[in-house]
């Protein structure tokens, strides 16, 4: 549905220097599918969804969305071709002048839509986004999560074929987040618009994304289904990010007072089933004392992990054989400590 080619953006710095927003970044995204790009404030993610649209122009590279090649566009076929391509924000952008049916017909005019046609699709439009009893009222007398909501029924009133999300839960609450997240996949799920969000947090990501693409500084380290990502990061920033999602960390008292050897181990799809800890009890007569631990459904399969304190009251090889059998059992085992 997208495809990015080598897409760089440079942006004038005074003094003939210029600063590389997104550098030579290329990216496939499919049809009826939700894209996330995750990566740190200033790592590009904005410049570089902005392509899609061409509201920003790339310095090199090509885009195109649907068969269409976006990047040589202009005019008349570029206005056309923007429609077909919806877009929300962090900040929500909506006309304040206008109530909110006020704010939708507008894109509904813009595209030249009758004024029947518009009095038909309105009420419709907010019913879909839940704010069938808005529409008369003003932005200002929305709460954010409403006035997302209202974003979104514009974004989506010309019947787009991709909608692009720039940060569209970051100025809301957790709660307010997760039902705008819902609201977007039954958009994905039930008009099949191919959907790609950008966002700073893995759980935006985890609670809606079928793949991702990691970005650091203006380059995509890392890409892949979103299960995969969390259960095997390769590249040591999505470690990272992936370890904050998680966020398994231990008192630090109880990091300074422990004995023995600690483990973050990760149980995936047959190894979550095997009783490898008690095993490793039984084989090794090894204690394991289990510290830490949670279960992360990520779409409909489960990522388990445990932080387990392996001691032997005389024989610390014991305590190596064990590590090592629960290395050849699990997916993957970090030792944290010992
Ligand atoms: N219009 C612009 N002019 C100059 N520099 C910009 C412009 N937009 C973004 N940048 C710079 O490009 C880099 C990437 O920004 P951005 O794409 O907004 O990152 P992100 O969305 O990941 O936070 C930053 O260093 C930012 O300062
Ligand atoms: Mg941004």
């Amino acid at each position: 549905m997208i495809q990015l080619d080598h897409i760089t953006v440079d942006f004038p710095r005074g003094n003939q220097q210029s600063a590389r927003a997104v550098d030579d970044v290329s990216l496939r995204i499919n049809r009826g599918e939700v894209y996330g790009i995750v990566g740190a404030s200033g790592a590009g993610k904005s410049t570089l969804l902005r392509t899609i649209n061409l509201l920003q122009r790339p310095s090199i590279g090509d885009v195109v969305v649907n068969d269409v090649q976006v990047s040589s566009l202009t005019g008349g076929a570029l206005r056309l071709a923007r429609q077909k391509i919806g877009m929300i924000f962090q900040h929500f952008n909506l006309m304040h002048t206008r109530t909110v049916a006020g704010n939708v017909a507008f894109s509904l005019r813009a595209a030249g839509k009758s004024s029947d046609d518009i009095a038909h699709r309105v009420p419709e439009i907010l019913a879909l986004v839940g704010l069938a009893d808005k529409a008369k009222a003003f932005p200002a007398q929305l709460s954010g999560g409403q006035k997302q909501r209202v974003g979104i029924a514009r974004a989506i009133a010309n019947q787009p074929e991709v909608l692009l999300c720039d940060e569209p839960t970051s100025a809301l609450d957790l709660e307010t987040s997760a039902s705008i997240l819902a609201l977007l996949k039954e958009i994905n799920v039930r008009l099949g618009i191919t959907i790609v969000l950008i966002s700073h947090e893995m759980t935006v990501v985890k609670a809606i994304c079928d793949r991702v693409a990691v970005m650091t500084g203006g380059k995509v380290v890392e890409e892949g289904d979103v299960f995969d990502i969390f259960a095997t990061p390769r590249h040591e920033f999505t470690r990272q990010l992936v370890s904050h999602t998680f966020n398994l960390e231990l008192p630090p008292r109880l990091l300074q007072e422990l004995q023995g050897t600690l483990l973050k181990i990760l149980f995936v799809g047959a190894s979550a089933e095997q009783p490898v800890l008690s095993d490793v009890a039984m084989r090794y007569g090894v204690s394991v004392n289990i510290l830490h631990g949670k279960i992360e459904y990520i779409g409909h399969r489960a990522l388990g992990i445990l932080v387990a304190l392996l001691t032997h009251p005389s024989d610390p090889a014991r305590v190596a054989e064990a590590v090592n059998y629960i290395q050849e059992n699990t997916a993957r085992v970090e030792v944290l400590h010992g």
